[in-house]
C-alpha cells in the first residue's frame, strides 16, 4: 500500500488479517483456570514463548482525570499475582497525577501473533516503599540514572537538557550509590474485571470475562458462571 501526500483521507477499510480458524475457538472448556490470574498466567507464558512477540509484558495503561478525560500509554508489566498487576513509573508524571485524582485504571495487552487480547480494569494503588526500593535497586545503573534525569511528562527545551542532567547525575552518583527518588515507584492495579479475547476469522470472536459479582447477584449458570476465588465469568458477544 502506498499513500500519497495529497491524500486527505486514508482508506484502510480492506486492511484485515486472518485470525484463528474454527478449530481454534476459545470456549469455556478451554479455560485453564476458573479465575483470571491463572488464566492470565497461561496466556502470558504462551506469549513469552512466542518468538514474534518481543515484549509480551508491554501493555497499554489507560487512566483518566477526575472529570473522566482519558489518556493511554504503554508501560511494562513487572509482576502479577492474586493481588494484582504491577508496573513502575514516575508518580509525578501525567499518569501518576491522573491516578492520584482518579484511581480507576485499565490495562490492555495485545499479542498480535496469537490473536489474543487481555483487558484488565481495576483500581490502582501505590506499592510499598520497600517494594519500590527493591525494584529500583534491581534496575541497571543507566536506567536508574535515566529515571532520575527525567521529570517525566514535563515540557523541556531540547534533548540536550536531558543529556546535561544525565551527565551531572553520573558524576554525582557513582554506580551502587543511587537512592530511589521519592517520585518514582510502583503501582498495583487490583482488578475487578479481566477479559480474555481471542480473534476468529469469521469475526465471531471469543470473549470470556471474569468479574467480581455484584452484591446478592444470582449466579444462574446460564449467563453467569461461578468461578474460583470469588470470581464469576461470562461470555460476551463479540
Ligand atoms: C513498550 C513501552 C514500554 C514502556 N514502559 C514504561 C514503563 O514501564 N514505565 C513508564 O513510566 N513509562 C514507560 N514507557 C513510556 C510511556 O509510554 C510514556 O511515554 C511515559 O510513561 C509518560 O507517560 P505519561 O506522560 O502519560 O505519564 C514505555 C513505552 C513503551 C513504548
Amino acid at each position: 500500500m502506498s499513500l500519497r501526500n495529497e491524500d486527505y483521507a486514508v482508506d484502510i477499510g480492506d486492511m484485515r488479517l486472518k485470525y484463528k480458524d474454527k478449530s481454534e475457538t476459545f470456549t469455556e472448556d478451554n479455560l485453564i483456570s476458573k479465575e483470571p490470574i491463572g488464566q492470565f498466567k497461561a496466556w502470558f507464558e504462551e506469549a513469552c514463548n512466542t518468538p514474534q512477540i518481543l515484549e509480551p509484558n508491554a501493555m497499554l495503561l489507560a487512566t483518566a482525570t477526575r472529570d473522566g478525560a482519558p489518556s493511554a500509554r504503554a508501560v511494562l508489566l513487572k509482576g502479577f499475582g492474586r493481588e494484582g498487576f504491577k508496573f513502575y513509573t514516575n508518580y509525578d508524571s501525567r499518569k501518576g497525577r491522573e491516578l492520584t485524582e482518579n484511581p480507576h485504571a485499565a490495562l490492555t495487552f495485545y499479542w498480535e501473533s496469537l490473536r489474543r487480547c487481555v483487558r484488565i480494569e481495576g483500581i490502582a494503588e501505590k506499592t510499598s516503599v520497600e517494594d519500590s526500593n527493591r525494584y529500583f535497586q534491581s534496575r541497571p545503573y543507566a536506567n536508574q540514572i535515566g529515571s532520575m534525569s527525567s521529570k517525566q511528562s514535563s515540557v523541556i527545551a531540547s534533548r540536550q537538557t536531558l543529556i546535561i542532567k544525565e551527565r551531572e547525575l553520573l558524576a554525582k552518583f557513582p554506580e551502587g550509590q543511587i537512592k530511589r527518588p521519592d517520585c518514582w515507584g510502583g503501582y498495583l492495579v487490583v482488578p475487578h474485571s479481566v477479559e480474555f479475547w481471542q480473534g476468529q476469522s469469521d469475526r465471531l470472536h471469543d470473549r470470556i470475562r471474569f468479574r467480581r459479582p455484584k452484591a446478592n447477584e444470582k449466579i444462574d449458570n446460564i449467563l453467569v458462571h461461578e468461578g474460583e476465588n470469588g470470581w464469576v465469568y461470562e461470555r460476551l458477544s463479540p
